[in-house]
Formats: structure tokens, C-alpha cells, sequence
């Protein structure tokens, strides 16, 4: 579907986000025919740039995908335009509302417009009023506002977060963006369950034994200091990409495929998770952070010694816990979550691990059996593999493991679109289907309440492991495992 005519506003301009996702995606936008001749992208940052100059920053920073297609990069940059705002002066408000109109005029973009927050988060209140104290989203059928994560710093800032927002906008003009939602990986999940039969039946506490959620980078903290030190892998990660992908792993069927039937189901699931050890969550919970690592040729700075953080920094860079969910399907079957920065292998998956069959009727390969394994690969490597026993060839009876596999190369060929594309796509053509809900955003913080207060209240009794870079992570993350008599998945 083709965008209607409109002008999308980033707050931001001159952050990583904008030139490493959203301008290139809105690119490929471009470049598919999905954006209408009537569209500006207006980008807005205290910078004194002027119109030129933001168009030649965004080609630099494209440079490759400019290369490709410089054509058609000139004719999308011709949309591009740039006014200096710091949303805090109304002043620069009132000018940006001349602005728009000027651009209304210029491109018929009939006023509607979408507001994309790419600024720091303790900016997201001031940013909203000072937007509706002019007007500029007092019309919900064309004004939208896009909130970049994290929203909030914890359960109670959410929901006051959440108060302010609202009070600026209808619910239905606000898109909460978790870019995760975007992965065609992470949608698939809600299609191989709701649309094949063998999955259903046994997508549940009879059948599987637990469920392990990763999400690994091989990246450190980059050069984003100042964010994570404040934020650290719990707020950055696990509150948002890795509670999406469990409650798409664990809802249950929604009714119909529409956005408030499927955001009711992850509501309703996240309300029922919890941590496995709520009063003592350091029985349930490991924190790491990298400590240098690689070899002499290419050695690896370590958290502590990364530019902009503090050398006493107890920011945790890895996080690794048990949850457990609370209702009629998954009652007794933990759910480990894990990510870090600086492991060995980047790598985002959902691994279901069934049960063990109830009688060993043969010799198997490594002394016993394996259990049956579904491995959703969020990335790279998009795809899925079943493991299950099959007779090893030659005289006896003993069963070794093999696995089935589905990969989204070899089925489809071309790569699929980056996270950022579908859901700018979605904002602007209205579908929140992907996007989280206020209730959603406040259920996924009051899981993880038990943990921030420790670790704000007494952070010795959450103390913060430090691994080697390039390793798995703590070894006390698989003692947490080895606990319950298991083992993390090595992807
Ligand atoms: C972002 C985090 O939301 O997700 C980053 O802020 C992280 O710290 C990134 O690196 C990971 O995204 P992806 O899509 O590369 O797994």
C-alpha cells in the first residue's frame, strides 16, 4: 500500500538513528514506490543546518546505497528538508509550525504530518506538549506522534510518561516503537503458530519443557556511552526487544488479525508473567559486564575503558534471568531470557525445548536421547530448524539427532526489508498492529520491577559478573541454568 501524502517530522535529525536507520530506510521506501509524490521529510535538531546541508549529511552517510542508485537518491533528497528547533523554546515551536504550513503548500501534503521522537528519552514529555501546546496534534486523524524506546525508566515513569502522552494525543495517534516488531523473523512467529495446525496443540506446559530467549551482539556499547550508562542491557534490551518476542511467543490466539486483538493477547500475557523468584531476584537473575578481550592483533577495550563511560561503572552490558508465566498454557515452564553486548556470536533466537519422550526405548547417540527442539533464528541467518531423533543407519536400533530446517535465503531469495521500513510504513499509513500499547508498555516494566528496586536499593546483592569479551557471557548465567539441570543453546 502506497503512503498517503504527508510530511514526516524527525526530532533528532542529527543523531546515529536518523542516518543509520530512518533515512535509509524511508529510501527504500522510496525506492519501492511506496511513498507518494506529495511527501517531505522534514529533519529537525538544534544544528543551525540549513536544507542543503542536511541533504548532503544524509548522502554521506549513505554513502553506499547513494552510490547504487544516485538517481533516484536525487530525486528522493529533494524531499529532504531540515529546520533548526530545540523544542524547548517556544520561539523555535511557533516557527516550526510556519514551517509545515510552508511545506503543506509546497508539497500538498494537506497537513498531515508524523512526528518521530529519535531525541534522548527524558525529552519525550517536553517534546509532546510542546508540540500540542501549538496545535500540532490536535487532529487525530492526521497528526501522529512515533516514540522511540525506552519509554520510561521504570514501572511508575511509564505510567506517568504514559499520563502526559495521552493528555497530548489520542492513544490511536501514538505509535511506541520497538524496532524488534518490525523483524519479519519476529512477525513470522505469530504466522508459523496461528497458521499450521500441528503447532497449536502443543504449544503449551504438556508439551515443552522450557523456552530460551537470546538476543547476542558481538557490538559493545559503540559510541553511545552517555545513553546506555543510564540504561544498561536491562532497560535497553530485555524490557522491550526480548518481552516483545515472549509475549508473541506466549499469547495466546487472538480472535481476529487486528490491532487491538492482537495487542489485548500480549497485554494479557505479559500481566500474567512474573520473575521466577519475585522476592529474592537475585536467585533468578545474573548481571555481566564485558571485561577486555580479543588478542594482541585485535584487542577488545573493555566496558570500563570504552570512551564516555565510568571506569567504576556498574552498568550491566549482559543480562540473564528466569521468568515464568502464570496462566493455563504455560503454568511450571520457565522461560530463561538472555542478552549481552560482546559475545561470541551475534545471534537473536527463540528456542522451545519439548519434552523428554517418557520411555527410552533405544540406544541414542551420546548416551541419551535429545529432546525435540524448535529453533525460531530471529537473525542472522533467518530462518527455523527442528531437531528430532531418527534411526542411525546400520544394524541396532539407536537414534541419533538430526534437524529439518527452513531458511528465509533459500525459500525466498531476497534479503527482507530492515525493521524500520515496515513500521515507518505502518505509522504512516495508521496501523498500530506492531507498535505497544500503553498497557502493554507498563506490563512489560512491572515485570522487571522486583529487579530495578534491587538493583537501584542494594546493587551488592545484584552484582554486576564481568565476562571476558567475545565469550558467552558469566559463567554464573550458566550456573543459573545448571540450576534446573540445563544448558543455554550454543547457536
Ligand atoms: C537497540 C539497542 O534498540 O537494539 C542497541 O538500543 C542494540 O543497543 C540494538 O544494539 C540491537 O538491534 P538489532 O536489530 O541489531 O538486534
Amino acid at each position: 500500500r502506497v503512503v498517503s501524502p504527508q510530511c514526516l517530522i524527525i526530532f533528532g535529525a542529527s543523531g546515529d538513528l536518523t542516518h543509520r536507520k530512518l533515512i535509509p530506510a524511508l529510501f527504500e521506501l522510496f525506492k519501492q514506490r511506496r511513498l507518494p509524490s506529495e511527501f517531505a521529510i522534514l529533519g529537525c535538531a538544534r544544528r543551525p543546518w540549513t536544507d542543503e546541508e542536511f541533504r548532503e549529511k544524509m548522502a554521506f552517510a549513505l554513502e553506499s546505497k547513494v552510490k547504487q542508485s544516485t538517481k533516484e537518491w536525487e530525486q528522493f533528497s529533494a524531499n529532504l528538508f531540515y529546520e533548526p528547533v530545540d523544542l524547548q523554546r517556544s520561539e523555535d515551536v511557533l516557527k516550526l509550525s510556519t514551517r509545515l504550513e510552508e511545506i503543506d503548500r509546497l508539497k500538498a501534503t494537506h497537513g498531515n504530518r508524523t512526528f518521530y521522537l529519535s531525541v534522548a528519552p527524558k525529552f519525550y514529555a517536553m517534546a509532546c506538549k510542546s508540540l500540542a501546546g501549538v496545535g500540532l496534534l490536535s487532529d487525530p486523524k492526521r497528526n501522529r506522534i512515533v516514540i522511540e524506546k525506552p519509554f520510561g525508566r521504570d514501572y511508575a515513569s511509564a505510567q506517568t510518561l504514559n499520563q502526559i502522552v495521552q493528555s497530548c494525543a489520542l492513544e490511536s495517534q501514538i505509535f511506541r516503537i520497538d524496532h524488534y516488531l518490525g523483524k519479519e523473523t519476529v512477525q513470522n512467529i505469530l504466522v508459523l503458530r496461528f497458521a499450521n495446525t500441528i503447532f497449536e496443540p502443543i504449544w503449551n506446559r504438556n508439551y515443552i519443557s522450557n523456552i530460551q530467549i537470546t538476543s547476542a551482539e558481538t557490538v559493545g556499547v559503540e559510541d553511545r556511552a552517555g545513553f546506555y550508562e543510564s540504561a544498561g542491557a536491562l532497560r535497553d534490551m530485555v524490557q522491550n526487544h526480548l518481552t516483545q518476542m515472549l509475549a508473541i511467543t506466549a499469547m495466546e490466539p487472538p480472535g481476529h488479525f487486528d490491532p487491538e486483538a492482537i495487542r489485548n493477547e500480549k497485554a494479557k500475557v505479559l500481566q500474567a508473567a512474573h520473575l521466577a523468584n519475585e522476592k529474592e531476584p537475585w536467585k533468578c537473575c545474573v548481571r555481566g559486564q564485558y571485561s577486555q578481550g580479543g588478542n594482541k592483533n585485535s584487542p577488545i577495550l573493555g566496558y570500563r575503558q570504552e570512551p564516555g563511560v565510568d571506569p567504576n561503572s556498574t552498568t550491566e552490558t549482559y543480562v540473564a534471568m528466569k521468568l515464568f508465566v502464570d496462566n493455563w498454557r504455560w503454568q511450571g515452564v520457565p522461560f530463561y531470557v538472555r542478552t549481552g553486548k560482546r559475545l561470541a556470536k551475534r545471534t537473536s533466537e527463540v528456542v522451545l525445548t519439548f519434552r523428554e519422550a517418557p520411555v527410552h526405548l533405544f540406544d541414542a547417540a551420546g548416551g541419551s536421547p535429545t529432546s525435540n527442539q524448535l529453533v525460531l533464528r530471529i537473525q542472522p541467518n533467518e530462518g527455523a530448524e527442528f531437531r528430532f531423533e531418527v534411526k542411525s543407519p546400520g544394524s541396532g536400533m539407536r537414534s541419533r539427532p538430526v534437524e529439518m530446517e527452513f531458511s528465509y535465503d533459500e525459500s525466498f531469495g531476497e534479503p527482507s526489508d530492515e525493521g524500520y521500513v515496515r513500521l515507518l510504513a505502518d505509522v504512516m499509513l495508521g496501523d498500530p498492529t506492531l507498535f505497544t500499547r500503553s498497557d502493554e508498555v507498563e506490563a512489560a516494566w512491572r515485570l522487571y520491577t522486583p529487579l530495578l528496586e534491587l538493583i537501584e536499593d542494594s546493587p551488592w546483592q545484584l552484582p554486576v559478573y564481568q565476562y571476558e569479551a567475545r565469550t558467552w557471557g558469566p559463567a554464573e548465567s550458566d550456573a543459573l541454568l545448571a540450576k534446573d539441570q540445563l544448558l543455554w543453546r550454543r547457536p
